[in-house]
């Protein structure tokens, strides 16, 4: 499994190199409805997670998951993420420009 994960990390992280472009992780397909494509939201409740800073988006991520930070919706979508898909997740969206 953990193999899997390595692989599938890896060719992505070889996908954006050679394309330039990073790919929004799967798990990211969860966070269009509220944040957008690109982390751009549309609506003025949810924030934008485009262009903060990676470090920042992966702590509020983890908060959410593990109870520091209090809010039912976004601790009900990053309750299944391990370590490594939010550092992902953190990291696409840092990548993308803010709009
Ligand atoms: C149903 C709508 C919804 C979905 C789906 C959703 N979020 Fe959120 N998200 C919110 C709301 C609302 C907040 C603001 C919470 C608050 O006020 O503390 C938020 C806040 C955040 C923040 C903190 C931003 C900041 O500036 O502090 C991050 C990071 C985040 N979401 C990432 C994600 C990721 C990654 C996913 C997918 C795994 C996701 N969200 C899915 C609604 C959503």
């Amino acid at each position: 499994m953990k193999k899997i994960i390595i692989a599938t990390l890896s060719a992505s992280a070889l996908f954006a190199a050679s394309f330039g472009a990073q790919a929004a992780p799967a798990k990211a397909a969860t966070c269009v409805g509220c944040h957008g494509a690109d982390g751009n939201s549309v609506v003025p409740n949810f924030p934008k997670l485009a262009g903060q800073h990676a470090n920042y988006l992966e702590k509020q991520l983890k908060d959410f998951r593990d109870g520091f930070r209090k809010d039912a919706t976004m601790a009900a979508f990053a309750k299944g993420l391990t370590d490594a898909e939010i550092k992902e997740l953190a990291a696409f969206y840092a990548s993308q420009a803010p709009k």
